[in-house]
């Protein structure tokens, strides 16, 4: 017999007899002569009331099984008489798969710290909370594709282990084959004849397909080794890279306006039920956060401006402020949710800053990039315009003591039929504490990856 999801059987419209419901409990309730199983199967927030009868096979086949045993459920689903609930499952027949032992299994409680969580990921997911959050999560990875696809891009999967360091920021993570014992490391001997890395982004090689393709995107995994323990930054994240022959940076920003607002207007439309958990429990002002970004125009503004705007704030930050200097998460912020009051694509910043793939304007002092903050958050996309002229490139290449020799490839695409192109990344964890108000990196994805913490 198929199962029928929970989802499935809380919106039905009219009783229905012979169901079959698998899950796992998520509490007990036992009464005089009945025994009431709150069943949760992960298919949506809420869970299914079962009611078991004592005295009934049904009720000597659950025994003592209790919060956290996995149970199969045949029975009838009838109007629920008490309140809180439209339906309810008399169960006919029924199975525990799995028990949990009572004295052990850590989600007893209602609530837990998200420290706690973190100490039990390979649990967590059982919770309201992680549950909405993944289904939230699998929405999204599903707009996303939904987006490009509209919009003529194709899905492009750009290699994990890569030879070259895009960003430039040596954060990279070696990856060997090598018996690490051993007192050197001989590249030649290694299984690539060269030093191999994961990749820190998909971009190199979106370019290269953009400039065949002419609008692509990857959405995977990339890895950073930047020893940051802040709640923004994971060593694994996943990203979204679109990246468009024939565009500028204007187009740029205009592509991630648009992302970013159909992102949040799919979510309300797909996930409202659980966005509401997070409206409540988690950040209040959530849905009117989600329905600014989705309804105003981002604000833009130059670098430069953004600079003199945080000089005279007469605001106290931690890092400095001026010209020349990066911007930090504490400036982001207080860009787009004190002054601007919503999200905001800063462009053209200094060269030195940037990486050498960022097109020279013609001021030769700053570059055609751009970076989109969000409230919350702060950056939550970087991109820009590339540099498609051959000469440009080789001196931007030399500026930042890289070997343009060994970019071969690259700088072939600008010798051969080059264009004008643009692209940027979207970090997907990011982009989930955005739309759930969720202040940790760690706690929007399953398993994170960050320094000191690989146990999952
Ligand atoms: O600004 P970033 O470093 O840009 C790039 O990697 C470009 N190659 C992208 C491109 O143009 N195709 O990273 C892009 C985004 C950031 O804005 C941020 O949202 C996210 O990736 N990100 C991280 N997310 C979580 N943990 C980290 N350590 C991150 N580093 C970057
Ligand atoms: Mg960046």
């Amino acid at each position: 017999m198929d199962r029928t999801l929970v989802r499935l059987a809380l919106r039905s419209k009219v009783p229905a007899r012979g169901l079959a419901v698998k899950g796992w409990v998520r509490t007990r309730r036992d009464l005089k002569g009945v025994t009431f199983l709150e069943l949760n199967d992960g298919s949506c927030l809420g869970n299914l009331q079962v009611l078991v009868e004592h005295g009934s096979g049904p009720a000597s086949a659950l025994g003592d099984a209790g919060t956290g045993a996995a149970v199969s459920v045949f029975g009838d689903l009838v109007d629920s008489p008490g309140k809180g609930q439209k339906w309810e499952l008399r169960a006919r027949d029924l199975e525990v798969l799995g028990p949990a032992d009572q004295g052990s299994y850590p989600l007893q409680k209602k609530r837990h710290s998200d420290e706690f969580l973190r100490g039990i990921a390979h649990l967590r997911p059982r919770t309201n909370k992680y549950g909405a959050l993944l289904r939230i999560r699998s929405e999204l990875s599903l707009l996303i594709h939904d987006f490009f696809r509209e919009r003529g891009f194709f899905y492009v999967h750009t290699p994990i282990i890569t030879g070259s360091d895009c960003e430039g920021a040596g954060e990279l993570f070696r990856v060997t084959s090598l018996d690490l014992a051993g007192p050197i490391l001989d590249h030649e001997a290694d299984f690539f004849g060269r030093p191999a890395y994961l990749t820190v982004s998909g971009q190199l090689e979106a370019e290269l397909l953009a400039m065949s393709l002419g609008r692509v995107y990857t959405f995977g995994p990339t890895f950073r080794a930047e020893n940051s323990n802040t709640p923004r930054h994971a060593a694994e994240f996943w990203m979204v890279e679109p990246e468009m022959a024939f565009a500028d940076l204007e187009e740029d920003i205009d592509l991630a306006e648009e992302l970013v607002k159909a992102l949040a207007v799919g979510v309300m439309d797909r996930c409202p039920e659980d966005l509401e958990l997070f409206a409540r429990f988690v950040e209040p002002g959530l849905m009117a956060r989600l329905e600014a970004v989705a309804g105003e125009p981002f604000a833009r503004l130059p670098y430069a401006e953004a600079v003199l705007v945080l000089e005279r704030s007469g605001a106290e930050f931690e890092y400095p402020v001026g010209f020349g200097l990066d911007l930090q998460t504490e400036h982001e912020r207080y860009l787009c949710e004190t002054v601007f009051k919503r999200p905001l694509a800063v462009f053209d910043y200094p060269k030195e800053i940037k990486p050498f793939y960022m097109r020279l304007n013609s001021d030769q002092r700053t570059v055609a990039a751009m970076d989109v903050l969000v409230p919350g958050v702060g950056e939550l996309i970087g991109g820009s315009q590339r540099e498609e002229r051959l000469e440009v490139l080789e001196s931007r290449f030399a500026d930042q003591g890289l070997d343009a020799g060994r970019y071969w490839w690259y700088l072939d695409t600008r010798r051969f039929g080059s264009a004008p192109h643009a692209g940027f990344g979207l970090g997907f964890e990011r982009l989930l504490m955005l739309v759930t108000g969720i202040s940790n990196i760690r706690d929007v994805i399953a398993f994170p990856r960050t320094p000191r913490n690989l146990e999952f």
